[in-house]
């Protein structure tokens, strides 16, 4: 047997023995596979590139360009491909359907909530806008929300104001948690109904304070709605540790789930504060059309399932399950160390490049940083760097919503020291153009 057909084989072994996708089933991906590892693939250390490289095969993902944009959309590993592969193929050989409700409860568990919190839905902007419509606001009232706003973080909002004359202002974020805290204070009014913020920031990648937040909010009787499209698959959530009532979430981000799959959580409590705008089955307590005295509608389910209707995409949904049983696999502490290491990394190397061109714009504070690392070149357009940088083969997000015009790099458990140190060089020669 060759070296490499041997060291294939060991590779093989060890990700199936870890419950990941048996790589010799896929044609082409024998290609991405590496040197075999020296060490135990089930104690993944943080610092161990050897480890991650391995883990990188298991994504589909071109090797011909370094991808660090996925704040925008998290590629799958093929694990999550093959379960949305095998439930298709499943579901149009047998005509059954169905299946769906398992991954509420894979949800549920992965970020600490009840079942009976979680509502499926296909994308965060789903999620924002139920909560935006069916809160119980008047005339008059403000929604406070962040000048660095996602446009699906302020459009409903924006367009809800609109059309029912509420008012919407925003509050800075500020360098520190904080000096953040401290514009939001100053922003409160008798208005104030509703702060809409992000648990991380689409911008900057800045974490926000939310525990302050809602304690701050719970003082003046302000609802928190929190916008968490970066939170599932980068951070360990807790959502009842956390303690907000409202969470918005996807997981075709850091998950990296199917695309079109996300959810909103609700806590119990709350449920009776969100009016259900959208229903139809698997919303209601019970409803009756023919049976006299006349037709009725009963009441809604009890728990957030009275947001979501319909059938659903089943073999999306068992790529859902696949990519939190990939994560767990991996386990949420270890993959949310690695990111913020890898962001770390990237942050303190572009700072020693001691360039004054470069202007960092990610806090410096451990607390507020995450996977997102977001900078500006003094000595180029923002759009110019994107272009050259694409000729030198990194995939990078660049920023003009609310004017912040900079340069956005999220690192994902795919991505490797080798690959941030190479793009630090490229920032460097660019800086001094
Ligand atoms: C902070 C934030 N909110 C909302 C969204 C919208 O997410 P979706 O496309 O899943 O609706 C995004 C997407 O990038 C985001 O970054």
């Amino acid at each position: 047997m060759t070296t490499n057909r041997r060291n294939f084989l060991k590779n093989a072994a060890q990700l199936t023995a870890l419950g990941f996708y048996p790589l010799s089933s896929f044609a082409g991906v024998s290609k991405n596979i590496g040197q075999p590892p020296t060490h135990d693939l089930t104690k993944a250390s943080v610092e161990d590139e050897d480890f991650w490289k391995l883990l990188r095969t298991q994504f589909p993902l071109s090797n011909n360009r370094v991808y660090f944009n996925n704040g925008t959309m998290g590629p799958s590993p093929y694990p999550v491909i093959d379960a949305v592969y095998q439930k298709m193929l499943q579901v149009d050989s047998t005509a059954d359907y169905g299946g769906w409700e398992e991954s509420r409860k894979a949800i549920a568990k992965f970020v600490h909530a009840n079942e009976e919190e979680i509502c499926l839905t296909h994308n965060v902007t789903e999620g924002i806008n139920i909560i935006c419509w069916g809160l119980n606001l008047k005339k008059g009232d403000e929604i406070l929300v962040t000048n660095h706003e996602h446009v699906g973080g302020a459009l409903p909002w924006l367009n809800r104001a609109k059309m029912q004359d509420l008012k919407v202002n925003f509050f800075e974020l500020g360098k520190t948690a904080e000096e953040t805290l401290a514009n939001l204070k100053l922003k409160i009014n008798k208005q104030t109904k509703v702060i809409a913020v992000p648990h991380i920031v689409c911008t900057i990648g800045q974490i926000q304070p939310i525990k302050e937040i809602i304690a701050l909010a719970k003082a003046h009787n302000i609802q928190v709605f929190v916008d968490g499209a970066h939170g599932t698959g980068m951070l360990n959530l807790d959502l009842h540790d956390l303690g907000c009532d409202f969470y918005a979430s996807c997981c075709h981000k850091w998950l990296c789930g199917p695309k079109g799959t996300a959810f909103l959580y609700i806590r119990k409590e709350a449920l009776d504060k969100v009016q259900p705008y959208f229903v139809g089955a698997g919303s209601d307590s019970g409803w009756n059309i023919v049976e006299p005295p006349t037709p009725s509608l009963n009441g809604y389910a009890k728990a957030a399932h009275r947001y979501d209707y319909g059938t659903q995409n089943a073999s999306l949904w068992m790529g859902v399950n696949a990519a939190i049983k990939f994560f767990e696999t991996i386990t949420m502490p270890v993959v949310e160390a690695r990111v913020k290491f890898l962001a770390s990394h990237l942050q303190n190397e572009l700072l020693g490049l001691k360039n004054s061109n470069i202007e960092m714009l990610t806090s410096l504070e451990a607390p507020s940083r995450g996977a997102v690392i977001a900078f500006k070149l003094r000595n180029m357009e923002y759009s110019t760097f994107q272009t050259e940088a694409g000729k030198a083969n990194f995939r990078v997000r660049v920023v003009p919503e609310n004017g912040v015009n900079c340069i956005r790099i999220s690192t994902h458990i795919y991505n490797s020291i080798e690959e941030i140190n190479t793009f630090v060089k490229f920032v460097g020669e660019m800086a001094i153009r």
